[in-house]
């Protein structure tokens, strides 16, 4: 192990582009792994934490040009579930032993939607109380985050996509509704005002380099992040991307990218909640575990209704798997238990990294990006 990171152990704060560079582009390799490993079991332990995923709505007024669900694809059949079937998936997965759900839709923040993520939390709170809500709906202006932690949700998702602004660029139209600045103002505002803060990039985006990445962990170090969601780029033929699908590298490549990122960044911020993303799972059948052995250690099981979750398409492929949430999990618990690790029923999984940070005073937190 040591021969493989002369310049950084799991305790010392420098990384560096190229050396992160370098372990990004290297053939596959297990040190990196096990080193990622033992990052994870001295800080947050060898537990696996879940979060049911509702997918509440994919209608969304934004057009990035990798997303199936982008405002100008006319082929989505958009939907909102009503009040009463997210209430009741959620109470389903409570009495399953989950006690952290997350609310994830579009970027659409007009009242009636804000209005219905709000009663959502009231209710979770009122009726369960003992759980972590997490929502993951896009840029909100401060007074709407404000309002919507009061009303008892605790984390939020805030994908950056691509910490260089260039490049960011490539991919989202220039207007002011995709701007870089008001996305990374958005999630430096969330931790400052106290949410689990978690963000995220694309792995294997058309002229994405292993700089790049080593760049958007960088990024995320400094912001200092509580959680992280991060997986392969997968292309959708109803996109503009599409037409560049040729350029895309080949699946095993996006899915050990996603591996080296994920292990890297347990190493570089070893208490943080990472997640083996569904986007991995859905471009290798192996992904959940290998995720898992990468670093990560949290799992989304999806909780949304058959009839919606086939119209929430950001990529194609999206597996989608018709069990019981009873079989799901059982499914889960076999996967988790056949490579040594343990799913934490009954448990919200906080990340130490978040805990730690609310225990010492803050030194005041920069907007940075890289420009
Ligand atoms: N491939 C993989 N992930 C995607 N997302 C959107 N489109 C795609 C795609 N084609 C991710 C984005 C977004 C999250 C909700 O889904 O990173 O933040
Ligand atoms: Fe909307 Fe998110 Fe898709 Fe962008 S990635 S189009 S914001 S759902």
């Amino acid at each position: 192990m040591d021969r493989l990171y002369p310049d950084f152990s799991v305790t010392e704060e420098s990384f560096d582009r190229e050396h992160l560079a370098a372990l990004l582009g290297g053939s596959s390799d297990t040190d990196l792994f096990s080193v990622a490993n033992k990052a994870l079991g001295e800080n947050m332990g060898m537990g696996v934490y879940l979060r049911g995923l509702v997918e509440l709505s994919n209608v969304c007024r934004k057009n990035c040009l990798y997303c199936g669900l982008r405002r100008s694809n006319p082929s989505v059949r958009r939907y909102t579930m009503p009040f009463d079937e997210v209430t009741a998936v959620i109470r389903y997965g409570y009495s399953r032993g989950l006690r952290s759900f997350v609310i994830q839709s579009g970027e659409l923040p007009d009242r009636e939607h804000i209005d219905l993520v709000e009663r959502i939390l009231t209710w979770t709170n009122a009726e369960l109380g003992d759980v972590r809500m997490v929502l993951s709906m896009g840029e909100l202006p401060r007074q709407v985050l404000d309002r919507l932690k009061k009303a008892g949700a605790h984390r939020y998702l805030l994908r950056i996509e691509s910490s260089s602004h260039d490049f960011y660029s490539r991919f989202h139209p220039s207007n002011d509704l995709h701007s870089y600045r008001d996305r990374l103002n958005t999630l430096a505002i969330l931790r400052e005002t106290g949410w689990q803060t978690g963000t995220g990039v694309l792995i294997g985006l058309p002229g994405q380099t292993v700089q790049q990445l080593a760049d958007d962990l960088l990024f995320m170090k400094k912001m200092d992040i509580d959680m992280c969601g991060m997986g392969p780029y997968l292309s959708h033929r109803d996109t503009p991307l599409w037409k560049e699908r040729e350029t895309v590298l080949p699946a095993e490549r996006r899915v050990d990218l996603s591996l080296r990122m994920i292990a890297l960044l347990r190493v570089m911020i070893p208490s943080s909640n990472i997640a083996a993303t569904t986007a991995l799972q859905t471009l290798d059948p192996q992904g959940l575990e290998k995720g898992l052995s990468a670093g990560a250690n949290v799992v989304m099981p999806n909780l949304t209704p058959e009839a919606y979750r086939k119209d929430y398409n950001l990529y194609q492929g999206k597996v989608i798997v018709d069990d019981s949430l009873d079989s799901l999990l059982e499914r889960l618990s076999v996967q988790c238990n056949a490579i040594g690790r343990k799913v934490m029923m009954g448990n919200p999984g906080d990340p130490q990294h978040f805990v730690r940070r609310m225990n010492t005073p803050d030194p005041e937190c920069e907007v940075i990006g890289n420009d």
